[in-house]
């Protein structure tokens, strides 16, 4: 079937009719969900630190200050998957636009969306119009995809959507063809029962015009990931220790920054990367918001991140069991990180081997 032209310049166009009166706009072409519950986000966030083992929700590390430190961290020489996975982009997305012929990306967590100036020329190169609508939960990176969108392609349509995946993916439309992407490999920061939920949820919404982009950091020698996760200039420290002043913020939480030190490490059976922040003393932290408080003793570790790591064979695999069918796969020279086109077919009901 061949899409039908879907430009237009009326933001909320990119939620489906039925949701957008539940949507306000917070700036220009900028639209988050009008019920936003911060007492009920704080009460959450307080119930993880005081489950065994104490763990923080890692939507928590993308304050203003910690979108800033991740697109540091991003450049940084250790931290290959940001210039692999670009890498690619900038020498395939001409034939995965091919591939996906649709005129509208959507691109959740988004960030200051820097790779997906590729997708973008090249989308713009073979349709000349479209529309572009990142999602991220943080206005700051919203507010520089924005910029960077407005600068360079004038001729596309473009929305931003501040909100969790789970919220725009509910609401986004299902009548304009469209690829999701979803790069950086934040697929890893998910538990793998969120994954799972994750994927049911999205496919339930994709419509049958739709395609996926996946970028995917590789299993590799854990020498060369744990350089990543803990460079030497602390800028990743720095970065998963500011969740504990937002959560600070958020819950009027007494995380006392100077006595909680980083640790990370690869852990080999479940292939990930966990990231903690440790207490370098025993301490008692208090919530009076909640008339709470924990002891934290000294070596304690709160988990923040965990960021796996795949074999995209595995996935491929797996994902076929959520009815989406590969149409692709590229990688590196290194074979460090994939990237990976998929369409929404029917569900398959079960594995088959390969
Ligand atoms: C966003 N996400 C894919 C990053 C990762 O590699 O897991 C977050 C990150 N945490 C520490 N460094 C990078």
């Amino acid at each position: 079937m061949t899409p039908q032209p879907t430009e237009t310049r009326e933001p909320a166009a990119i939620l489906s009719t039925r949701e957008r009166g539940t949507w306000s706009v917070t700036a220009p072409t900028i639209l988050t969900p009008s019920k936003r519950s911060s007492d009920n986000a704080a009460a959450g966030t307080v119930k993880t630190l005081f489950d065994r083992p104490r763990w923080i929700e890692p939507c928590h590390l993308y304050d203003e200050r910690g979108s800033l430190l991740f697109e540091e961290l991003c450049e940084l020489p250790e931290y290959y998957p940001t210039r692999t996975e670009a890498a690619i982009l900038e020498r395939e997305s001409g034939t995965l636009m091919n591939l996906a012929p649709v005129e509208c990306i959507v691109e959740l967590g988004a960030g200051f969306s820097k790779k997906t100036i590729h997708l973008l020329k090249a989308l713009t190169r073979a349709r000349g119009r479209g529309t572009f609508a990142p999602v991220d939960v943080s206005a700051t990176a919203l507010m520089a995809s924005k910029r960077m969108a407005e600068e360079l392609f004038p001729e596309l349509a473009f929305t931003g959507l501040e909100a969790r995946f789970e919220d725009a993916i509910t609401s986004i439309t299902r009548d304009i063809p469209k690829l999701v992407v979803f790069l950086g490999s934040t697929i890893g920061n998910f538990a793998p029962t969120d994954m799972l939920h994750f994927f049911t949820h999205l496919c339930d919404h994709m419509g049958p015009d739709d395609y996926l982009l996946l970028g995917v950091d590789r299993i590799k020698d854990p020498e060369i990931i744990e350089r990543a996760y803990d460079d030497s200039r602390g800028v990743t420290a720095a970065f998963i220790l500011n969740a504990f002043s937002n959560v600070n913020r958020i819950t009027g939480a007494g995380f006392q920054p100077d006595k909680i030190s980083y640790r990370s490490g690869y852990n080999r059976e479940r292939q990930q990367v966990e990231m903690y922040g440790v207490s370098t003393e025993t301490h008692r932290v208090e919530f009076p918001r909640h008339s709470a408080s924990f002891t934290w003793e000294k070596d304690e570790g709160i988990l923040v991140e965990t960021s796996r790591k795949f074999d995209p064979d595995d996935l491929q695999v797996q994902l076929r069991c959520f009815g989406l069918e590969n149409l692709g796969h590229w990688t590196d020279s290194n074979e460090w990180f994939s990237l990976l086109l998929f369409r929404r077919s029917a569900p398959s009901g079960g594995l088959e081997s390969r």
